[in-house]
C-alpha cells in the first residue's frame, strides 16, 4: 500500500498510515544488490569521518518490507551515520537533522562524550539484572531526584514503559491510600503516551486505539486546556460515592490526572498556567495524584530539565525517556515519597536501569548540569521562534502561528489551505532538511540541543525553500 518511489509520495504514506505517533518517522531502505551479494561484499573505509557502520550494504526497500512489519510509515531514505546535527545517506546526501531521533537524540550524533562513556561502560560491564546493586544507576536516579521534585525513581527502558509504570502506581495508590476499588485516570483528548493496552488507552486519539479492544478500563478524557471540562469530569467520576457506598456498590473514584505539559503530537500544544494549576488543586482537594508525561519534553528540551518547570507546579509522578539516553534506550519514572507504594515485587523490568543506559543517561545529566546545555536551548529556541515568525510574514496565506518551547517547536499551516505538513517535510527532506509532522498541519522541529547558531539559521532557510517548494508543487497539481 506505501508508494516508496519519490518524496513527493510521502504526503501520501502519511495520511495513510498517520503520522502523530511518536515513532512514525524512520529511515529507511535503498539499495540495490542482492542477498548473495550483500553476505558477500564487506566493504566500508573505517575514516574517523566514515566510522565502519557496517559489513554489509543495505537492504532493498522491498527486501526490507519482505523481513520487516509494516508499523511505519517510512521515507525513502537511509540514513548510514551523522555527525552533530547532520546525517548522511547511503548516497552521501548530507541532511540537516531537526528530528534527533524523534526528540531523542539530545547531544546529536556521535557525540564523543557520549561515544566513550558508553563504549567504556561496555567494555566494563554492560548488564546484570536488578538482582544487583548498579552504581551507574544509582547515581543517575540521584542526579534525577536532586534535579526535580521527585523523591525516588524507577527505571525501565521507553517513555511508554515509563507511562505504563505511573499508571501502576496511581492505581495502586488509589487501591491502598486512597481506598478505591475502581481506579480512574484521566488524561486528554489529543495526548500522546505510548503504544502498550494501557498507555495506548491513556492515548486519547481513537485513531491509535482502532482495532485493539477490548481496551483496559478506568481512563476518561478531558479537552487539553479547558478548567470546566476537567472539574465537571471529576464531579462525575467522585459523585454519587454515598449512594453508591449505600448500594453496596464498589468505590470509584479518580486516582490522577496524567497531562503532558506540552502535547507533542497532538500538535505542540502547550498548556496553561491556569489549566495546570487547576490539575494540581483538584488532585490536592481530591487526593488524585498529579501525573505528568516528560516523556518528549523531558531533560531539557523545553529550555528548563522539565516541561512542568515552565508551567509553576510540580507534579506527584513523571515519566521520562527519549532525552534521558540521548539516543540510548532508557526511562524512568519518579514520583514524591507520598505516593513511593511499589514493594519488591510490584513491578520490574529486565533491562530498566542496566549499566550501559545509565551511563549515557549520566552524560546527559552532566552535560544539562555543567555544559550550558540549557542555554543554547533557551537562546536557540528564541531565535528558531523569530526566524518561524519572518516565515509566517511572508507566507501569511498558508501559514498561522507557530507554538513551542525551548527546542519543540512547530510551525502550524492554516486549516483552510490544502497544504499539509507532510508536503512541506518532503520538499524539506529534498532540500537536505529533516523534520517531522506533528498532526496533519504542524511540522515539527526538535533537533539536537547542542544545535548551534548557523544550524538555526540553516534550518530556517532550508524551510523557507521547502515552504516555496511544497506550495509550487500543489499549484502544479492543481494546474494538471
Ligand atoms: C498542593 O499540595 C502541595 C503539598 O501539600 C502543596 O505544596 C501545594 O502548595 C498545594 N497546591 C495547591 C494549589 O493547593
Amino acid at each position: 500500500m506505501v508508494k516508496q518511489c519519490a518524496a513527493a509520495a510521502v504526503p501520501l504514506v502519511l495520511l495513510l498510515l498517520g503520522t502523530g505517533s511518536s515513532d512514525a518517522f524512520t529511515s529507511s531502505p535503498v539499495a540495490h544488490t542482492s542477498k548473495q551479494h550483500r553476505h558477500s561484499t564487506l566493504t566500508m573505509v573505517a575514516t574517523p569521518e566514515a566510522p565502519q557502520v557496517s559489513s554489509a550494504a543495505p537492504l532493498t526497500m522491498d527486501e526490507y518490507s519482505k523481513y520487516v512489519q509494516t508499523t511505519y510509515g517510512r521515507y525513502p531514505l537511509t540514513i548510514v551515520r551523522g555527525k552533530g546535527c547532520h546525517l548522511v545517506d547511503k548516497d552521501g546526501k548530507e541532511y540537516l537533522d531537526m528530528v534527533a531521533g524523534i526528540s531523542t537524540c539530545a547531544l546529536g550524533h556521535a557525540d564523543p562524550e557520549l561515544t566513550s562513556a558508553v563504549s567504556a561502560q561496555m567494555s566494563r560491564m554492560h548488564h546484570i539484572s536488578n538482582l544487583y546493586y548498579i552504581p551507574e544507576q544509582g547515581r543517575l536516579a540521584k542526579w534525577l531526584v536532586e534535579n526535580s521534585c521527585a523523591d525516588r525513581v524507577f527505571f525501565c527502558n521507553s517513555g511508554a514503559e515509563a507511562n505504563e509504570a505511573q499508571i501502576k502506581l496511581a492505581r495502586k495508590y488509589a487501591h491502598t491510600v486512597l481506598g478505591l476499588d475502581l481506579p480512574v485516570i484521566i488524561t486528554a483528548r489529543q495526548s500522546f503516551h505510548g503504544r502498550t493496552l494501557a498507555t495506548v488507552t491513556a492515548t486519547g486519539q481513537p485513531k491509535y486505539q482502532k482495532d485493539f479492544g477490548p481496551l483496559p478500563s478506568g481512563f476518561e478524557y478531558v479537552t487539553y486546556n479547558d478548567i470546566d471540562d476537567l472539574r465537571a469530569t471529576v464531579k462525575r467520576i467522585n459523585g454519587r460515592a454515598k449512594l453508591r457506598a449505600l448500594l453496596g456498590l464498589p468505590k470509584r473514584g479518580v486516582a490522577g490526572i496524567l497531562m503532558e505539559a506540552l502535547q507533542g503530537e497532538g500538535g505542540i500544544v502547550p498548556a496553561t498556567r491556569e489549566f495546570f494549576a487547576a490539575v494540581r488543586e483538584i488532585c490536592n482537594e481530591t487526593g488524585a495524584l498529579m501525573m505528568c508525561d516528560e516523556v518528549q519534553t523531558g531533560m531539557g528540551r523545553t529550555g528548563t530539565i522539565w516541561g512542568f518547570e515552565n508551567l509553576g507546579v510540580e507534579p506527584d509522578t513523571f515519566s521520562s525517556a527519549k532525552a534521558l539516553g540521548a539516543g540510548v534506550p532508557i526511562g524512568a519514572m519518579m514520583c514524591k515519597a507520598k505516593c513511593d507504594v511499589f514493594k519488591p515485587g510490584d513491578h520490574a523490568s529486565t533491562f530498566g536501569g542496566n549499566p550501559l543506559a545509565c551511563a549515557a543517561g549520566l552524560v546527559i545529566a552532566n552535560r544539562i548540569s555543567s555544559g550550558g546545555l540549557l542555554t543554547n536551548v533557551k537562546a536557540r529556541g528564541e531565535q528558531l521562534r523569530a526566524g518561524l515568525d519572518r516565515l509566517l510574514a511572508k507566507y501569511p496565506d498558508h501559514l498561522k502561528s507557530k507554538r513551542g518551547w525551548g527546542l519543540i517547536n512547530g510551525l502550524v499551516i492554516k486549516d483552510e489551505v490544502e497544504l499539509l505538513a507532510g508536503q512541506v517535510v518532503a520538499a524539506a527532506t529534498d532540500g537536505g532538511l529533516l523534520l517531522v509532522p506533528a498532526g496533519l498541519k504542524v511540522v515539527r522541529y526538535v533537533p539536537p540541543l547542542t544545535v548551534s547558531e548557523a544550524e538555526i539559521d540553516d534550518a530556517l532557510a532550508k524551510t523557507d525553500v521547502a515552504i516555496a517548494a511544497a506550495i509550487a508543487r500543489l499549484r502544479e497539481g492543481a494546474a494538471k
